[in-house]
């Protein structure tokens, strides 16, 4: 199994490029099921979760075609397509459970493995069958199968979640983009991810539109056509370099994202000492000697995001004082704390309450990665430590970060992958 091998201690510097959002991908990809004509993805990033859901489609007959970089495909759902998901494509993410909203939408039936399980936390479906049941659909669960359907074409509801969830949220938009009718959403997720995912169901034929902060109104359309779309940067790639770059002390310029995305995390750096410039698509960053310390906590967007939480606790190890992360998100978020305390920090938890002291020496140890953002902090961690860093079971890395030793390289991180 491959491993990476980090020399730390080193500033980093030079320019990193963002990748498109896997997050906003896997949405956009289930989605691509709605039209039976040719549709083209541009800005994909090569990452293991992407690979997955478009496996899933494959298995189902869509006709895929790749660029040579793979950056971009084009997608032709132009013969019936099957309306099964197997356990194989979802054991690994949720992302792929999508899927069940956009075949319910053109077909009205599907069978949909529900997601494997996942180290962060218990991650129900809860919120997703029952807004879908609204819409007219029947399921059962019946050997870790959803099987749903409905005996007429979806009919468009008022659905108020009662929790905001990003999944829940869009496989709703995904589903009622085709139901008779109007669907209102309310007490929606309003990531950017979900904001891409509805401007690329517009840009081929949708009719959806934001009528209040949360609220959205779907008029269901019955065909959707051919289309051409670029997907979003990937903002939590950029906040880890950014963060990459604040625990180095180093100087980087991270381009192809606009700042105003990731307005909250730029703030939070900010906060504690951080300085950040920003333009149109670039954002320059300076770590500095002193780190100042800070309460958080995670929230949905606009707040600050979960998936941050653990490249964040590194750097707040930095600090001269004593910080506290409060983790609003999911309930198991902390793997990633044994193992910067095997490296040298002072965290303890409590709950969903991680205690932080500063001053943290960090110091090379072989690690075990354990979910896709615990291991990018133990990178993190490694980049300032003293000594090598060896980091087992680097798959889940591979499930969301582009060429990650690629672009570390280049700025000056002694960062190896050993098979
Ligand atoms: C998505 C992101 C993930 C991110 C998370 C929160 C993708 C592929 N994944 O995950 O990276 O960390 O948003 O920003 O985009 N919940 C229920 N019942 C449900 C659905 C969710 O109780 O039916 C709970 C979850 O357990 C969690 C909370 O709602 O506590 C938010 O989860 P949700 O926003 O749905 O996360 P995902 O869409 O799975």
């Amino acid at each position: 199994m491959d491993k990476l091998e980090i020399l730390g201690a080193r500033k980093l510097k030079g320019t990193i490029h963002i990748s498109g959002s896997k997050n906003a991908a896997l949405p956009i990809l289930a989605a691509t099921i709605l039209s039976k004509k040719k549709i083209i993805l541009k800005n994909l990033a090569n990452v293991k979760d992407i690979e997955t859901i478009i496996k899933l489609l494959e298995s189902i007959g869509s006709i895929i075609k790749y660029s040579k970089n793979k950056n971009s495909i084009s997608i032709h759902n132009k013969y019936k397509l099957k309306t099964f998901a197997s356990y194989n494509m979802l054991k690994t993410m949720r992302g792929s459970f999508l899927v069940l909203g956009s075949m319910l939408a053109r077909y009205g039936k599907a069978k949909v493995s529900t997601p494997g399980g996942c180290s962060i936390g218990v991650r129900p479906i809860d919120i997703h069958l029952k807004a879908l049941a609204k819409l007219g659909v029947s399921y059962k669960i019946i050997d870790g199968y959803v099987h749903a359907y409905s005996k007429t074409k979806l009919k468009g509801s008022k659905i108020k979640f009662p929790k905001i969830s990003v999944g829940a949220t869009e496989n709703l938009i995904i589903a009622s983009s085709m139901a008779e009718g109007i669907t209102i959403l309310s007490n929606c997720a309003i990531e950017p991810e979900v904001k891409d995912l509805v401007n690329f169901i517009n840009c081929i034929g949708g009719k959806i539109k934001w009528i209040g902060k949360r609220t959205l109104k779907i008029i269901g359309v019955n065909n959707f056509k051919e289309g051409n779309y670029k997907i979003m940067p990937d903002r939590i790639e950029a906040g880890t370099y950014l963060i990459a770059a604040a625990v180095t002390g180093g100087n980087l310029k991270i381009s192809g994202i606009n700042p105003n995305i990731i307005k909250t995390e730029i703030d939070v750096l900010r906060k504690i000492g951080i300085q950040i410039k920003t333009k149109k698509e670039l954002i320059f960053i300076s770590g500095v000697n002193k780190i100042k310390n800070i309460n958080l906590k995670t929230a949905p967007y606009p707040g600050f995001p979960t998936d941050l939480q653990a490249q964040l606790m590194v750097l707040l190890c930095k600090s001269k004082k004593h910080s506290i992360i409060k983790e609003e998100i999911f309930e198991n978020r902390f793997m990633h704390v044994a193992e910067l305390n095997r490296m040298g920090a002072k965290i303890k938890t409590k709950g969903n309450k991680a205690f932080i002291e500063g001053n943290t020496k960090f110091k090379g140890a072989e690690l075990m990665a354990t979910d896709l953002r615990a291991s990018v902090s133990l990178i993190l961690a490694a980049l300032n430590a003293k000594g090598k860093t060896t980091i087992n079971r680097i798959y889940h890395l591979d499930r969301g970060y582009e060429k990650l030793e690629k672009k570390l390289r280049k700025v000056g991180a002694k960062i190896r992958r050993v098979s």
